[in-house]
């Protein structure tokens, strides 16, 4: 038997908006490794070059704002064929249902769900056959948690807009999403350093593997997600057993 994961991404384009960081970044490094020619993308041009040079390799970087419609559309005209594309990249508001300004749930709801169904719209002339898109929600679509209504809401979204697309877009990609729980990421650089560790602690004992994910972890569900050819319209729950604790 061969080994399914050797030659599968070899020399494939995988395209990463959000992957200048966390699980996006894990992802790229990953499947550079596996071969890949991998393009990361965000925002932010200085960061993308600090994580192309921290990956090594000839990984490609090309600025986007998910949230300007029409410089996702330039954007994706100049990637070349598209043959796996990846979408970690999203902004979370965090706030109790009352007090949370409208304007930072829309704000969210731009980053987290327009701009990735803006994104996979652009790309999909461009997509190769046999081509997949990965999409990321969060344990909060269908575990909430006060104070973090809205970000729940978008992760469902998220599921509905993969699962949707999966049949939209059959024969064209195959397109799933990944859940993930807790994951030690830059998501959080802005906390201190001692409240971060002490949550990461807190959330870590009550799942059943007793710890927050590391990004590394995420990165492995997506390359199951990317090169595995009968997946479609999963939503893949990577989150230490959040789903099933207590
Ligand atoms: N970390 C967790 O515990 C956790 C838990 C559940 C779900 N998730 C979800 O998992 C995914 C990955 O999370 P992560 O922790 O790896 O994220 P992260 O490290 O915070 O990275 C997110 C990236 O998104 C980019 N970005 C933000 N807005 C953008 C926009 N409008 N256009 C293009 N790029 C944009 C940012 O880069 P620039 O600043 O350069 O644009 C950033 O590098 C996200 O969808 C997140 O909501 C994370």
């Amino acid at each position: 038997m061969t080994n399914p994961f050797e030659t599968a991404l070899t020399g494939k384009h995988v395209v990463i908006v959000g992957g200048g960081s966390g699980m996006g970044k894990a992802t790229a490094m990953l499947a550079a490794h596996l071969g890949a020619r991998v393009t990361i993308a965000s925002r932010d041009s200085a960061k993308l070059k600090d994580a192309a040079a921290d990956i090594g390799g000839d990984i490609g970087i090309s600025a986007v704002d998910m949230t300007d419609e029409d410089a996702v559309r330039t954007w994706a005209s100049a990637l070349g064929q598209v043959d796996h594309l990846v979408i970690s990249a999203s902004s979370a508001a965090h706030g109790a249902f009352s007090d949370l300004p409208t304007a930072d749930l829309r704000i969210m709801f731009e980053a987290k769900f327009i701009g990735p169904y803006v994104t996979v719209r652009e790309v999909l002339p461009f997509l190769t056959e046999g081509a997949s898109v990965t999409l990321f929600s969060g344990v909060l679509s269908r575990r909430p948690s006060t104070g973090a209504t809205g970000l729940g809401a978008v992760n469902a979204a998220v599921e509905a807009l993969a699962k949707g697309l999966a049949l939209e877009l059959a024969g064209k990609a195959r397109v799933n999403c990944i859940s993930p729980g807790m994951v030690a990421t830059e998501a959080y650089a802005a906390m201190p350093e001692e409240a971060r560790e002490n949550m990461y602690a807190q959330v870590g004992n009550t799942l059943p593997v007793r710890r927050v994910g590391d990004a590394d972890e995420i990165a492995q569900a997506v390359v199951m997600a990317m090169t595995n050819g009968f997946l479609t319209g999963s939503v893949l729950d990577v989150d230490g057993g959040h789903m099933v604790k207590a």
